[in-house]
Formats: C-alpha cells, structure tokens, sequence
C-alpha cells in the first residue's frame, strides 16, 4: 500500500480508537444508570454483568493505545453521543415500568451495534497496518459485545410481552 493510504488508515485506526474508548467509558456510565432505571431483575440481570466487561474492555483499548505508542486519550463524536441521550431521554421520560425496559434494551442495543461497527473497523484496519496484538484485543472486546447482542435480543421478548398487562403501555 502507498504510504499516504497507509497514513490516512493510520490516522482512521486511530482516531476510531479514540471514538470508541470515549464512547466505552459514556457507556459504561450509561449502563449502570439504565440497570438502576430497570423494572425487572431480568433487565438488570441484562445489562449489569456487561459493566465488568467494558470495564475490561477499557483496558485493552488501553492496551491497544499502548502498541500504537500513543497515549490513552478518547474523542468525543457525535454519533455515540445521540444514542447515548436516547437513553437517557427515556429514563426521564417514562415511569419504571416493562414497556420502559423494552425501550431501555432497544435503546442498549443500539449502543451494543456502534460499539460491534467500530470494533469491526478497528479490526478491519488493524491487518493492514501489521497489528496482529491490537487484533488479537480488538476480536476479545467484540466476541463480548456480540455476546450481549445476542443476549439482548433475547431479553427484549420479555418485557415486550410484559406490556400486554401494563396500564403504563401505549
Ligand atoms: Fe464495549
Ligand atoms: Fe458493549
């Protein structure tokens, strides 16, 4: 590849990098809000164990920073953060209810597919650029998150059909 390729990849890998370890630490904050905000313990059962995950998740990005020589610092896009308000949006917005933990896993899930698209550029990017460690990280961080989609999806038929006795429900 032409070096100027390889520089404009250079700096998406890592401006990408920057953008999701911003976004994992918003998330990780997110995550523990909407697990308080949840009705069932199922929805907490969903979202909780997840924040020891991203919390590990943080530290290989870390790792990652480190391979690059670069320090650990994230930026913020706008992207993440829309999604994020969305969450946030419908905990204000709702009573502590099923049809509110619907909306919550929906609202989850939509963080889980930004964080699964920006691990697979990452990774997309890494073996052009030669970085079979930063790889190796990036694949241990999207096995968990698509993980939790799948259990997400899962989760999402329990308060959706929850609703059929709800009074709060549209
Ligand atoms: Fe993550
Ligand atoms: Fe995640």
């Amino acid at each position: 590849m032409a070096t100027s390729s390889m520089t404009i990849l250079d700096d998406l890998f890592l401006d990408t990098l920057k953008d999701i370890y911003c976004a994992e630490k918003w998330i990780l904050k997110t995550l523990s809000n909407m697990a308080r905000a949840t009705y069932s313990d199922e929805g907490k059962a969903g979202f909780l164990p997840h924040r020891n995950e991203i919390r590990g998740q943080i530290q290989r990005l870390k790792q990652v920073f480190g391979l690059l020589g670069k320090p650990a610092r994230g930026r913020t896009f706008v992207a993440i953060q829309a999604i994020i308000c969305e969450g946030g949006e419908i905990m204000e917005g709702f009573n502590r209810s099923p049809a509110r933990d619907a909306r919550l896993i929906s609202s989850a899930q939509s963080v889980e597919h930004y964080d699964i698209a920006r691990h697979g550029m990452l990774i997309t990017g890494a073996n052009p650029l030669g970085l079979t460690g930063a790889a190796r990280l990036l694949h241990a961080n999207l096995k968990e998150e698509d993980a939790l989609d799948v259990k997400l999806t899962k989760l999402a038929d329990a308060p959706a059909n929850a609703n059929d006795n709800d009074p709060t429900a549209a």
